[in-house]
C-alpha cells in the first residue's frame, strides 16, 4: 500500500482537483446544462415551458428524488437527433477531462428517448461517437452503461434490451435507475439474469432513498458488481460487513444526496463512515447540471464539510479506478499516475 505523504489542509483542495480519478456514476442526461437545453430546443424547433435559462435554473429546487426526476425527464425531451446526443456527451467529456477524470462510465436512459419516438441507434451512436472522439482529442477513456427505468415494467426493460442488441458492442453494462421506492431490484430479476448471460457488467441504484433490503436484493438477486449510491447501508451492520468483505464499490454522489434531501446538510454525509468501515466508496456527480457541481466540486465540498483527509482522497481515487470496468493494464497506469499526483503535491508543484 502506498504511504500517503503529509499534505496540509490548505493544499488538500488543489490536490483533490489535480488528482486523477474515474467517474462511475454520471447520468449523461443529467449533464445537460440549461444553456444547452435552450440551444437544442431552438435547433429542433421546440418551445420550452420556461421563458429563459434563468427561469429554468430557478426551477431546480428539489425535495426528494421524484421531484428531481420530473424536471430531469422534461429537460431530456429536447434530444432528438444523433448530433444532439453527441453534443451533450462531448460537452460533459470536455468538462470531466478538465477535472482530471481519466476514465468514465456514462449512464444513459434509452427508454426516456425511445418512448418519444427516438430510435435506439440514434441514442447509442451519438453517445458512442462522442466517447470515441473524446478519447482521440482529450485522452479520456469513456464507455456506456444502459440503464433500465425501474418505474417501468420488466417487459419494457426486455424490449429495450432487444432494441440495443444490434449495438451490443457499444455498451459495457446495464444499470437500474429512476424512482426507487416501490420498485425493488427483484422486479428486474429475469432481465438482469439475461444481461448476465450476455456478458454485460451489472450495476444498480440501491439505497439512495430505499432501504438496505434493496441493496441486499441488488446483490443477491440481480448479482450486481457495484451499488449506485448505497448510502443507506449504514443502517444494517451485516450489510456493511458484506459490502466490505466482497469489495463491492458504492458510487456515492454527495451533492446529489444534499440536493435531494437524503442528507439535508453536507456536514452530515456518511462518506467518511463508509470509508472508515472499509467499504470501497467512490465520489461522483450523478447529475451535475442539476445538482450544482461536477466531480471536483463534489470532492472539494464534501471534504470541506466533513473534514476528510488526504488519506481518504487517495482511497477514493484508487477505489474509482479499481471499481471501474476497465482492463487491468489501464488500471495500473492510472494508479501509478495517482501516486505521482500525490508526490507532486508534496513537492509543491501545484
Ligand atoms: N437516482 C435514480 N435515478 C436517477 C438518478 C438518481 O440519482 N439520476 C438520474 N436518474
Ligand atoms: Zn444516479
Amino acid at each position: 500500500m502506498f504511504k500517503i505523504p503529509p499534505i496540509s489542509a490548505e493544499r488538500l483542495p488543489s490536490l483533490l482537483r489535480a488528482m486523477p480519478k474515474a467517474e462511475l456514476h454520471i447520468h449523461i442526461e443529467g449533464s445537460l446544462e440549461p444553456e444547452l437545453i435552450f440551444a437544442l430546443a431552438q435547433r429542433n424547433g421546440l418551445t420550452l415551458p420556461y421563458a429563459s435559462v434563468d427561469a429554468l435554473r430557478s426551477a431546480y429546487a428539489f425535495t426528494n428524488l421524484q421531484s428531481f426526476l420530473d424536471i430531469y425527464y422534461a429537460g431530456a425531451s429536447v434530444l432528438l437527433h444523433e448530433q444532439d446526443f453527441y453534443d451533450m456527451a462531448r460537452a460533459y467529456l470536455g468538462r470531466a477531462a478538465r477535472d482530471n477524470v481519466l476514465h468514465t462510465e456514462l449512464f444513459f436512459d434509452p427508454q426516456t428517448h425511445t418512448a418519444r419516438g427516438v430510435a435506439m441507434e440514434t441514442v447509442i451512436n451519438g453517445l458512442h461517437r462522442a466517447c470515441h472522439d473524446a478519447r482521440a482529442e482529450l485522452g479520456i477513456s469513456a464507455t456506456l452503461i444502459l440503464c433500465f427505468l425501474r418505474h417501468l415494467s420488466e417487459e419494457s426493460a426486455f424490449e429495450t434490451l432487444e432494441q440495443a442488441m444490434p449495438l451490443r458492442d457499444k455498451i459495457v453494462g446495464v444499470g437500474l435507475d429512476s424512482s426507487e421506492l416501490g420498485h425493488p431490484p427483484e422486479k428486474f430479476a429475469r432481465v438482469f439474469a439475461r444481461c448476465r448471460e450476455l456478458g454485460l457488467h451489472l450495476v444498480a441504484h440501491a439505497g439512495e432513498e430505499g432501504p438496505p433490503a434493496y441493496i441486499w436484493s441488488a446483490l443477491d438477486v440481480l448479482k450486481v458488481e457495484r451499488i449506485d449510491h448505497g448510502v443507506q447501508a449504514v443502517h444494517d451492520a451485516a450489510l456493511m460487513q458484506r459490502l466490505a468483505q466482497d469489495r463491492i464499490a458504492l458510487t456515492v454522489c454527495p451533492l446529489s444526496n444534499q440536493k435531494l434531501c437524503v442528507f439535508p446538510n453536507l456536514a452530515d454525509h456518511n462518506l467518511g463512515k463508509l470509508l472508515d468501515a472499509g467499504l470501497a466508496a467512490t465520489v461522483n456527480s450523478d447529475d451535475p447540471a442539476y445538482f450544482g457541481g461536477y466531480i471536483n466540486e463534489n470532492f472539494t465540498q464534501v471534504f470541506a464539510a466533513t473534514g476528510l483527509t488526504a488519506k481518504h482522497a487517495y482511497q477514493l481515487a484508487f477505489n474509482s479506478f479499481e471499481a471501474s470496468f476497465a482492463g487491468n493494464a489501464d488500471k495500473r497506469v492510472w494508479e501509478h499516475k495517482l501516486k505521482e499526483a500525490f508526490e507532486r503535491c508534496v513537492e509543491h508543484d501545484y
